[in-house]
């Protein structure tokens, strides 16, 4: 029998982790920062789990060198990290606060005197609240100028010492969860604002990247974005026409943009004859089309499958259960939203009887991970930067001290190990971040959803000591990296 040999990783293979700014510095109002729209939102009644915040969250604002030398320890190649804009600029715009910038050239530097290669993320869904209030958030081109402008100064003060940027991170949630779903700020539910706020982002990130280029010809740059492959529920060709349908609603509408700098004509279509397409000016198409990224950022967590709309097929497979019924920012909608949703001619979402899921009820599917990675190299021919991946779960601090989390060791194993197989296939990698380094604010899961490799001891009703405990999965990653990924 044939086995396919595996190739090695590449020797200079980035192993990394991730977080972003507001699920682990805290220190919300502290040495000139301005207010983002997370600040305001998670104090809102009921929008979070149990009224957490990210006011002290982990206080890695506070505790960076020491988060910085177990990462050191850990052998860490490639720290992932998002700047909170309104540290830099506290109204988004205007005038810059000098501690804010300092605070990451200092963290940048720790991470350089360690050896680890700082991955910054530009804008990982803290918007200053200012621009929000002022001008309405993304809706308004004027933001695309303040975003930019605030790339600017980054660019100018990290360009020399910070290889990897990224631009936006995850488009395709945060626009669905923030004007689709109410579950984000700015909590509008309104589809025409979300595509027209949606096409503003699409300009900004292309700003961005050729600002960039001008500024630091010497680093690369990608956005990173939410992927999930569509499976057909059968081969049945209508339920295989669905799921081409999926990838292009779910997925392309997004990707297209960003990698071949042009919206998909089918759902672009599709959208026009709903009344949905964004109202697009003179000069932005040439604008979407002139930025092309680096590299694809890609963080993975699971697909979906689809069969054929249920308008259409109607008694074609009453055994099929549909999705559960909770929101889900990877684009599984319950049933009953997709009545009202603008993919219901296009697809249906169903359960996948072949995989188990997390206690949180997302599909794991490693698999899909190797399809995600080999369809998108197909597609869209960049290097890919896996910028986020990992296992949301309840970690118990045992008596002892320490934290058993094999649940977590597996998963990550079985998904490092499709990375190889993709590498195999012929798939370019530059590097994986596991999702996350320390246990961090999960947005609307509190610190019960934990994803660190690194255990913080805190909860949602208190700080407790902020104490940084390695998990198991710490030890067992330190030795993947130390043999460039020949798992143990
Ligand atoms: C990604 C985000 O969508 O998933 C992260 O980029 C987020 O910021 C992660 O924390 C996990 O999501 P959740 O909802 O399980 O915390």
């Amino acid at each position: 029998m044939f086995h396919k040999k595996l190739a090695p990783f590449p020797k200079d293979f980035l192993w990394g982790a991730a977080s972003a700014a507001y699920q682990v510095e805290g220190a919300w109002n502290q040495d000139g920062k301005g207010p983002s729209v997370w600040d305001v939102f998670s104090k809102i009644e009921g929008k979070t789990f149990e009224g957490t915040n990210g006011d002290v969250a982990v206080d890695h604002y506070n505790r960076y060198q020491e988060d910085v030398r177990l990462m050191a320890e850990m052998g860490l190649k490639a720290y992932r990290f998002s700047i909170a804009w309104s540290r830099i600029l506290p109204q988004g715009e205007g005038k810059v606060n000098e501690q804010g910038v300092q605070f990451y050239e200092k963290l940048v530097d720790e991470l350089l005197a360690h050896g680890i290669e700082p991955v910054v993320t530009l804008y990982h869904w803290d918007l200053p609240l200012y621009l929000q209030e002022t001008y309405g958030g993304w809706e308004s081109r004027r933001v695309i100028a303040a975003f930019k402008d605030y790339c600017r100064i980054l660019y100018q003060r990290l360009g020399k010492k910070v290889r990897y940027w990224v631009t936006m991170n995850e488009q395709n949630v945060f626009t669905a969860m923030g004007y689709r779903w109410e579950l984000h700020p700015p909590n509008v539910s309104d589809l025409k604002r979300m595509f027209q706020a949606n096409h503003h982002i699409n300009l900004a990130q292309a700003e961005a990247i050729l600002l960039f280029k001008e500024l630091v010809p010497t680093g690369l740059i990608g956005p990173s974005f939410g992927y999930g492959p569509v499976y057909p529920a059968s081969a049945n060709p209508a339920d295989v026409l669905a799921a081409e349908n999926g990838e292009a609603f779910n997925n392309g509408w997004w990707l297209d943009v960003y990698c071949k700098g042009q919206y998909p004509k089918v759902i672009w279509q599709y959208l026009a004859e709903q009344g949905l397409t964004p109202v697009v000016e003179k000069g932005d198409l040439e604008l979407l089309a002139a930025a092309k990224p680096d590299f694809l950022g890609v963080n993975y967590y699971h697909g979906g499958t689809v069969a054929q709309n249920e308008y259409e097929q109607q008694a074609a497979s009453p055994q099929r259960e549909k999705t559960f019924s909770g929101i889900d920012p990877y684009h599984i909608q319950p049933a009953d939203e997709q009545q009202a949703s603008p993919e219901k001619a296009l697809f249906t979402n169903v359960e996948n009887p072949y995989l188990t899921k997390t206690a949180w009820n997302w599909e794991i599917d490693p698999v899909g991970f190797r399809i995600a990675m080999r369809r998108l190299q197909d597609k869209y021919n960049l290097p890919l930067f896996i910028t986020e991946n990992g296992l949301g779960a309840i970690d118990v601090l045992t008596e002892d001290g320490t934290i058993e989390d094999d649940e977590r060791i597996a998963y990550l194993q079985t998904h490092i190990l499709e990375i190889q197989k993709a590498i195999s296939d012929g798939v370019e990698i530059i590097g994986y971040c596991t999702w996350s380094f320390t246990d961090l604010l999960s947005w609307l899961n509190g610190y019960k959803k934990r994803y660190g490799l690194v255990y913080v001891n805190r909860n949602e009703a208190s700080e407790l000591d902020l104490r940084r405990i390695p998990k198991k999965s710490y030890y067992w990653y330190q030795r993947v990296i130390a043999a460039n990924g020949e798992l143990p």
